[in-house]
């Protein structure tokens, strides 16, 4: 079966052909990183506009790389939230015109169910059940992936998700949108010598927090006359994967899981990717990963989680789909 994915969520314009589920016929990103560069960070107005101007190109690209005319697509899969809500209407009033014109079903996807997906593109053993930790713009969750179609939220932050955390601390520093890779590759060249608050919560609670951290980088930057950045990079990046690390460990202890998967965009972190091995050779798990290209946005893990929706007859949308900016798991 093949499932045409079209992702518009923020500043990626995405699609891609993906057969069962798994394998990947084309993918193809029209990315506004450069203009949005210039601002510091995405400015939603011109993310949507954008998208109208690239949304045709792509998703002809995406079926002539697949070798693949529309009439052969079995369904079409559209991220339908959470995102910009001008950015997703791109997207999904798209996808709604080809599938009136084509009289082929239209399949809603949450954004976090296609970021899960990618680790099915990557990692052709992985089956649920699973636990998978959700590290986005965004999101910082760890789910219970109980099946394909089936997930429960066991912790999530209490405040800023990692990934924006990283794009801030980045700002503060000087660093290019977005951040989180300029902080890892900066991070490399620095020594982890600033010590910087630990979240505490209560009990046996297992819950993120990144704005104490990231208040904590930016005063330090404020209140220092001169510092090393690369040392605040190394500094900030050990604090924010090392809680990743520990609430991960904490879960895997707590429930007794032996398969992790890590999903979005601060999954291509480095030290996370390291570090998340190390933990599962000490407790005993199995780390998955997307490759760092499927951790970002991109429309194969859309089209993904769309064949496994539309296997078990989820999702399944009419011509009245609307865009969510907020849309939980
Ligand atoms: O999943 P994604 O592409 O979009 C959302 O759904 O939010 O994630 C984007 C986030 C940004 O905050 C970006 O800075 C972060 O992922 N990111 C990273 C790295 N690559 C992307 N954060 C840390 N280290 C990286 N290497
Ligand atoms: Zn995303």
């Amino acid at each position: 079966m093949k499932i045409l994915g079209i992702e518009s969520s923020c500043d990626e314009t995405a699609a891609a052909v993906v057969e069962d589920g798994r394998r990947v016929l084309s993918s193809i990103i029209s990315s506004q990183i450069s203009i949005h560069r210039e601002y510091g960070g995405v400015v939603p107005e011109i993310a949507s506009r954008n998208h109208v101007l690239n949304i045709n190109g792509v998703v002809d690209q995406a079926l002539k790389e697949a070798n693949c005319t529309l009439n052969e697509v079995d369904a079409i899969a559209v991220t339908y939230g959470a995102g910009l809500i001008g950015a997703l209407l791109c997207g999904v009033s798209y996808a709604k015109a080809l599938a009136m014109s084509t009289k082929k079903p239209l399949i809603a996807v949450n954004h976090l169910h296609g970021h899960i997906a990618a680790n099915y593109i990557a990692h052709q053993d992985l089956t649920p059940p699973y636990l998978c930790l959700v590290v986005s713009g965004g999101h910082t969750a760890l789910v219970d992936v109980k099946s394909y179609t089936e997930f429960s939220v066991i912790g999530q932050t209490a405040d800023d998700a990692c990934g924006e955390a990283f794009d801030k601390v980045a700002r503060v520093l000087g660093l290019p949108y977005p951040g989180g890779p300029e902080i890892d590759k900066l991070a490399k060249e620095g020594k982890v010598s600033i010590s910087l608050p630990k979240p505490k919560f209560s009990g046996g609670e297992i819950k993120f927090s990144y704005s104490g951290i990231k208040t904590a980088v930016v005063n330090y930057c404020h209140n220092t006359k001169e510092f090393n950045k690369a040392d605040v990079a190394a500094s900030f990046r050990y604090s924010a994967v090392s809680q990743l690390i520990d609430n991960t460990v904490k879960c895997v202890k707590k429930y007794g899981y032996k398969t992790v998967a890590v999903a979005g965009g601060v999954g291509a972190n480095s030290l996370l990717r390291e570090e998340m091995e190390k933990a599962g050779k000490k407790y005993n798990f199995r780390a998955y990963f997307p490759t760092p290209i499927l951790c970002t946005d991109n429309a194969a893990m859309i089209a993904s989680a769309g064949y496994y929706d539309f296997m078990e007859n989820k999702g399944i949308a009419g011509l009245d789909l609307n865009a969510h900016a907020v849309l939980g798991l």
